[in-house]
């Protein structure tokens, strides 16, 4: 059997490296594609060495661009690979662009498609992410999802109950293992380790990439008014280069920067972020990945976003949804900081993505799916 894996972004090395790691302890064949989009040291090349997981065996270098232009190159250079490599399964996951390209150029090639994190829905067309996500789905042979509510949502939509398989989200898995291993390496980067965090009485944790935030100006001024007033806690800060570029267009990025209180640094790599977000006392974010890193590490979160395709972090208590609403991200921020019971409520939320078991149990999956026939999809 051989496995290609496609991923192109951050959160994409993270949430794959379990899985690569488990393909390539059962001595699996595989191949690692990468579509490029993320390209800089700290999007990219770090997380293949703090994951010790092993390089691209392709990079089809398609840079950043609009999505047409992007989606387009992925394909051109996905389907390539594809038709010399000729894998049994192609697996990609979540909802970038290269799930998209991927699903597509795999699903007319014949080959069956593994959708890794597949059934989330935030039911918000205008995300780019919401868009890949579905079409993805439509297109996949076998589906990895991480809760029953994500399985419901398929459901609903007419997916066979047969292919959906519920493993929990690999994230855990990554945060279980490299957690122990950053506490024991402490902080790498000289960014976060001249902060001198442990003289921090909070830390709040600031992340934020979502397109309907930062590339609207009236919501990410709102963001930044709330930052402004929140000068009771050490806002840290690890820009996204997207975020950076934006800010600076806006003329907004050297008032922030000047706030005492603010501390922006380049994006970290893994381990050095994970120990970040395990010694914070929140974390604001509009990341997919960071609410389900929150739950998994008992650190409450507020979420930028009206909406989110990870509902169950919020039925569980863990997960606010704030918006970019002034009032309330200062009103949850102070709540955290200064309600005990509150905070602790919403430390004590129950993970619902799994026990760190999900990579085993996607390879267990694809393993037998393959021993049965049922990868021919042309059979
Ligand atoms: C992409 C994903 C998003 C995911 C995020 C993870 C899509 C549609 N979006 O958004 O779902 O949550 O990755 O971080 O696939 N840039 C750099 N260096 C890099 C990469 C990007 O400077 O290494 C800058 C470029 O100016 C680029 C901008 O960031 O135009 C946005 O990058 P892009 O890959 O288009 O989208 P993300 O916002 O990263
Ligand atoms: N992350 C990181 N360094 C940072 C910021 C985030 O390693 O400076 C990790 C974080 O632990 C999480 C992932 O990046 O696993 C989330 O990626 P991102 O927010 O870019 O994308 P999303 O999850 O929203 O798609």
């Amino acid at each position: 059997m051989k496995i290609a894996t496609i991923l192109g972004t951050r959160p994409e090395i993270i949430k794959m490296a379990p899985i690569i790691d488990e393909i390539s302890k059962r001595n699996i064949n595989q191949i690692v594609l990468h579509t490029g989009q993320h390209y800089d040291k700290e999007m990219s090349d770090n997380f293949f060495s703090d994951l010790e997981i092993q390089n691209p065996d392709y990079n089809i270098h398609v840079g950043s661009g609009t999505h047409g232009k992007q989606t387009g190159l992925m394909m051109k250079g996905i389907e390539e690979v594809l038709m010399d490599e000729k894998p049994d399964i192609v697996l990609v996951q979540g909802d970038t662009n290269a799930v998209l390209a991927g699903a597509l150029v795999a699903s007319k090639l014949h080959i069956a498609i593994g959708h890794v994190e597949a059934g989330l829905r935030s039911f918000d067309m205008t995300m780019p992410e919401e868009v890949n996500r579905r079409a993805c789905d439509v297109t996949s042979t076998m589906y990895f999802i991480p809760t029953e509510e994500s399985a419901i949502n398929l459901l609903a939509e007419g997916f066979s109950h047969k292919n959906l398989i519920i493993t929990g989200n690999t994230v855990v898995d990554a945060c279980f293992r490299h957690l122990e291993i950053a506490k024991k390496r402490g902080f790498e980067e000289e960014s976060i380790k001249k902060l001198n965090i442990e003289n921090m009485e909070n830390i709040l944790t600031l992340t934020m990439h979502r397109a309907e935030n930062v590339d609207d100006k009236q919501r990410i001024t709102n963001i930044i008014e709330a930052l402004k007033e929140l000068n009771d806690v050490d806002i840290i800060f690890p820009i996204h280069p997207r975020t950076k570029n934006t800010l600076q267009k806006f003329g907004l990025f050297d008032e922030l920067n000047n706030l005492e209180h603010v501390h922006i640094i380049k994006p970290l790599g893994y381990l050095d972020f994970l120990l970040l977000t395990s010694k914070s006392t929140l974390i604001l974010t509009d990341s997919g990945g960071l609410q389900e890193e929150a739950i998994t590490l008992n650190v409450p979160a507020l979420t930028l976003r009206y909406n989110t395709e990870r509902p169950e972090t919020v039925t569980a208590g863990g997960n606010i949804l704030v918006g970019s609403d002034k009032e309330r991200i200062i009103k949850y921020t102070h709540k955290i900081l200064n309600d005990k019971e509150f905070s602790d409520k919403m430390k004590n939320a129950i993970n619902p993505y799994g026990q760190g078991e999900s990579a085993k149990l996607t390879v267990d999956a694809i393993e037998d799916y393959y021993k049965k026939g049922l990868l021919d999809i042309k059979a």
